[in-house]
């Protein structure tokens, strides 16, 4: 397998992180003979002081040439003053939009031996292995109208919940092929009680399980889901939903499992299958915590974890992807960077975790 890879590793801890997911992918490259081109290039912060903006155009036509972009984190107080408009609608919404990476897969699993690190109690959590599939590019984060306004001295704000067919029909898909892949259970999320597009999405959800037959498909309400997640995460494999509430639930389910920094991603603009080569970005769920960068304490399983999606979903290497889970479980079993650390473990830094997943491979 060959294949291209745009890497933006960030301000923060992102570098950090980055060089370990890399140090794991070489680990497979040489196991199982792939050949991986990186095209590093500098997003956020840093471009901003060389470019004077945090995507140049070269940067995102260099990610629409490679077959995924696999993402540091960006962002830190130097760069506050821009505001949050300059920083996360260029890196995050944008990309989002542009590159119409539509499903949002969001893992949380709790490793065996890890079920101390959450919040729940030990036997609440123990088996929890799901993936929260967002909804990514429509919702109430992209419709229209959406502003702010005054009336007659009195101000409002609209924020529009919008969705076509299509765009839950190839959302719902991802939630079933994925489901297909897994443990063949899909959870529809959504407000039918409520709103009319929670009404269409149930709809769609019956329709569209006929196709599907061999996966178990249930309803649950967004409200009902957040109180499940805290009774009974075990009990969910792959839930589908739309863009603000997989923001909200993704959260809660990466909480729930633990430490953010075990919780990577993969933001697909097509169906997880690996077949058809879906361009993929790839990134943890946490920022870039400047508070401890240059530390060399952070946590890098999260990026590991997104270079492990990234083998899977864009290029469907089914096998290798799950010689980085398993060499990430084995790795935490006794081995713990400081966000992890429980009694009786033995703390490591970052650079010694990737060294002990890689060589786990
Ligand atoms: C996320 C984040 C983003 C979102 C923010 C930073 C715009 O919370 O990726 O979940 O709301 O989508
Ligand atoms: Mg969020």
């Amino acid at each position: 397998m060959k294949g291209t890879i745009a890497v933006g590793a960030g301000d923060g801890i992102g570098p950090e992180i980055i060089v370990e997911g890399v140090k794991v992918l070489k680990a497979v490259e040489k196991k199982y003979g792939h050949e991986f081109t990186l095209k590093y290039f500098d997003i956020g912060g840093v471009s901003i002081d060389k470019f004077g903006t945090p995507l140049t155009d070269e940067n995102v036509q260099l990610c629409r040439d490679s077959d995924a972009f696999l993402h540091g984190s960006v962002g830190g107080p130097k760069w506050d003053y821009l505001g949050s408009k300059a920083y996360t609608n260029t890196c995050g919404l944008q990309i989002r939009k542009e590159f119409d990476v539509y499903a949002n897969l969001r893992p949380a699993k709790v490793y065996p031996g890890m079920e101390g690190c959450s919040p729940l109690k030990s036997e609440t959590v123990k088996g929890m292995d799901l993936v929260v599939v967002r909804e990514n590019t429509g919702g109430a984060y992209f419709g229209l109208p959406k502003k702010q306004w005054v009336e007659k001295g009195v101000r409002w704000a609209v924020d529009t919940m919008l969705y076509s067919e299509p765009q839950i029909e190839r959302i719902l898909r991802v939630g079933f092929e994925l489901a297909r892949l897994r443990r063949k259970k899909i959870a529809s999320v959504e407000k039918q009680n409520v709103t009319e597009t929670g009404k269409l999405w149930r709809a769609m959800a019956i329709e569209m399980s006929k196709e599907y037959p061999d996966v178990q498909l249930e309803h649950v309400l967004a409200d009902a889901c957040t109180a499940w997640l805290l009774r009974n995460p075990a009990k969910f494999d792959v839930l589908v939903m739309a863009n603000l509430y997989g923001d909200i639930i993704s959260d809660e389910a990466a909480a729930i499992s633990g430490s953010l920094g075990m919780g990577g991603s993969a933001q697909l603009a097509g169906l997880p299958t690996g077949n058809e080569r879906a361009w993929g970005f790839y990134e943890s769920a946490h920022g870039s915590a400047p508070d401890i960068a240059g530390q060399g304490i952070a946590n890098p399983i999260a990026t590991i974890l997104s270079v492990g999606y990234m083998l899977e979903y864009t290029y469907g290497l089914h096998q290798e992807a799950e010689a980085i889970d398993k060499a990430v479980a084995k790795a935490v079993v006794q081995h713990r960077t400081t966000d992890i650390m429980e009694e009786g473990k033995t703390a490591v830094n970052t650079i010694e975790m990737g060294d002990l997943i890689a060589a786990a491979i």
